[in-house]
């Protein structure tokens, strides 16, 4: 079948189209019936259904004699270890830390918070909590106590898996001081936590509250796997909202096992056995998709790359670990290509490995520039894939689906709806565009399996933030355009996220941080293109009246702020300070118009501009910096 009558296929019957495709997964006790229309335009999948996430991703290869076969590759060029982990292995690991955890009280629906760095345990912990039917919610290890804390407020977590430690090319990241301090931090507290030591750092651990993950599995019981509902959480993902308070998008069980298994042959095109690589992080959802549960899924083997595209120790890293691994399909951030490209455009490295394995790249996180895609067509002459998606849906919403027939690429645009998503192009009032004008993209409702169901504890958010602007439809926060042959364009957001490094973060949330400096009166922060991170960060300040401050002090105080109550990852160094911010006469702030000034892109004045001149205040300020040059 070619992707239009697979497409059209689901037009036509959407819940036998899922239903058919929940045929591959392993149920405890078979779907009924595929959508539940739960009213209110609240919709869940595969509701009645019994299964098992972790038997699904473990054990039922082992019953299938696929024990022998690689489940986990870890390749650390930071610590210089390589480990594989069979599938046989990986069951019986996982299930001593679940009988571990049930030991000490973890049962289904508890929920389990994990901070760990890109080490196979983080996969195993995961792993452990969905067989238990415990929910984990994974942190980001560049996220600072302050974050971890929020979420531990949110989540309510009865227990945290940690590491003692994390490795940033020249910088040990350690985890136990944030952990301790983000416990102290939280009004909610935790009955304990266990912590994985590593070799380069062993943590402090505090008597009846902290377990060494070694000697708390000792003498356990294994686990087995414990069914639950379909509609019983997997996990929660925090993701960056328009307030410095996360949004928590809970997974359903069946949905995930339903579209994750779909997606590994006909969007990744992979074959049970293959090895499958995304070089994210578990604390993005490409990690808990990608990394972890569709490749276990589909029983591919995965690979957990603790390193960068570059300097560790160099810009072939990634073609050395498709080489020596044998990957068949890559999946990485526009901007890890970028950092390659930057440092080597001939491509050098890559004439130094052999990686006639490779078969295809997909590229998602951000917009995929038409040069970093043509860069990396020159070099691997393979297909490369940009897809777009987002942590609400957990896999692609548009692409080119490889596995059920190449389509043509355009450069700069993700391709065409999957299966599952009907997008549309809306004006301001809901009504559709015409092909090649711009609008809000929305999907209409019902999601597909696998897509956020609700926001944990926060049903009112969870309407407000998708579902009220377009009656019937999910609004995505993206703007852009289909064109004539249906393929999407992406081309910016439209709220405050901003994508840092295919890290997606509020300047909402910086914001916040920044009005908590005591000299601070207002301020502003944008997202400004930049060449190899795709956007930055960039406050405005304007300070107290009085306020008897060097500005440089200042702007040194709030990047720290920002690093130490958001954490490195927010990528805050550049601020200015201004006497005042360009508003609208109703006072709304034009961050937009400060964008483009930044950018250097032409605007139009915004006709309710309470003062222009300060437009050119904001030029001289920025140019201080290096932005905003003629
Ligand atoms: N734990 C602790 N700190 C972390 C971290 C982690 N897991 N990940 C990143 N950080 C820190 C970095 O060390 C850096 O700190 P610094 O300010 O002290 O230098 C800061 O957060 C910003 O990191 P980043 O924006 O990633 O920049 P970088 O200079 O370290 O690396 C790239 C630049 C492009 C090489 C890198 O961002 C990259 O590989 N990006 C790919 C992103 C990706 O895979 N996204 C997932 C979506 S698919
Ligand atoms: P995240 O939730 O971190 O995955 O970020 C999702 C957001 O990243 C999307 O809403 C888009 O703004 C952006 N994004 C992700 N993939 C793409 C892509 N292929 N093209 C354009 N934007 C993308």
């Amino acid at each position: 079948m070619a992707y239009k009558d697979v497409y059209e296929s689901w037009q036509k019957d959407p819940e036998a189209f899922w239903m058919d495709a929940a045929e591959a997964i392993d149920w405890d006790q078979a779907p009924s019936k595929a959508l539940t229309d739960k009213g209110d335009n609240l919709y869940e999948w595969f509701a009645d259904a019994k299964v098992n996430t972790c038997y699904n991703a473990v054990d039922r290869h082992v019953e299938a004699g696929r024990g022998d076969q690689t489940a986990i590759i870890y390749d650390s060029p930071i610590t210089h270890t390589k480990r594989e982990i069979s599938y046989f292995e990986l069951r019986n690991r996982v299930a001593m830390l679940a009988g571990a955890l049930r030991a000490k009280g973890i049962e289904k629906g508890d929920r389990v918070i994990i901070y760990m760095p890109m080490v196979p345990e983080a996969l195993e912990a995961m792993l452990a909590c969905a067989r238990l039917g415990a929910v984990h919610s994974v942190v980001f290890g560049g996220f600072a106590a302050n974050e971890l804390a929020v979420r531990i407020d949110d989540a309510k977590p009865k227990a945290i898996i940690a590491a003692s430690c994390g490795l940033e090319p020249g910088r040990v990241v350690h985890y136990k001081p944030l952990l301790d301090g983000a416990i102290d931090l939280a009004d909610h507290k935790p009955d304990f936590t266990v912590v994985l030591q590593r070799e380069q750092e062993v943590a402090q651990l505090i008597e009846g509250r902290d377990y060494n993950w070694h000697g708390f599995q000792y003498g356990v019981e294994p686990a087995e796997c414990v069914p639950v509902e379909g509609n019983h959480p997997a996990y929660i993902l925090y993701t960056s909202g328009t307030t410095g308070q996360p949004k928590g998008v809970i997974r359903h069980t069946a949905g995930q096992l339903v579209a994750l298994n779909w997606t590994m042959k006909n969007i990744y095109n992979v074959q049970q056995g293959d090895v499958f690589w995304a070089a994210s992080d578990v604390g993005w959802v490409v990690g808990h998709s990608y990394i972890c549960y569709g490749p276990l899924i589909h029983g591919n083997t995965t690979i957990v790359f603790e390193g960068k595209p570059v300097g560790t120790p160099d810009a072939g890293t990634f073609w050395r670990v498709i080489q020596e691994h044998n990957v068949t399909s890559f999946f990485t951030a526009p901007t890890a290509f970028r950092a390659v490209k930057r440092e080597d455009p001939k491509g050098e490295y890559v004439k130094k490995y052999d990686l006639s394995c490779l078969k295809q790249v997909f590229l998602a996180g951000e917009r995929a520039d038409p040069d970093t895609i043509t860069w990396a067509q020159n070099q691997l002459n393979v297909p490369i894939v940009d897809h777009w998606w987002q942590t609400e849906t957990g896999y692609a919403i548009a692409a080119n689906p490889l596995g059920i027939e190449e389509l043509p690429t355009k450069l700069g645009s993700p391709a065409v709806p999957m299966p599952g998503y009907d997008v549309q192009i809306l004006d301001e009032g809901g009504h559709p565009m015409p092909p090649g004008e711009l609008g809000a993209i929305a999907i209409k409702l019902p999601l597909p399996p696998g897509t956020l169901p609700n926001l944990w504890n926060a049903e009112d958010r969870f309407k407000k933030s998708y579902l009220t602007a377009f009656p019937g439809f999910y609004e995505t926060g993206d703007a852009g355009m289909k064109d004539e042959d249906g393929y999407l364009y992406i081309m910016a957001r439209t709220d405050d996220v901003i994508n840092v490094a295919g890290h997606r973060l509020s300047t909402g949330g910086m914001e916040e941080v920044l009005a908590g400096h005591p000299d601070v009166a207002e301020c502003a922060v944008i997202g400004v293109t930049d060449q190899l991170k795709g956007q930055m960060p960039v406050g405005f300040l304007c300070l107290n009246a009085g306020a008897d401050r060097d500005n440089a002090d200042v702007v040194k105080e709030v990047v720290k702020l920002v690093r130490e109550k958001i954490g490195p990852v927010a990528a805050f160094k550049l601020a200015v300070v201004v006497d005042r911010l360009p508003k609208t006469r109703s006072g709304k702030i034009l961050r937009g118009t400060m964008v483009n000034i930044a950018d250097n892109t032409p605007y139009k004045m915004p006709a309710t501009i309470d003062d222009p001149a300060i437009l050119d205040e904001i030029k001289v300020a920025l140019q201080t910096i290096g932005y905003a040059k003629d």
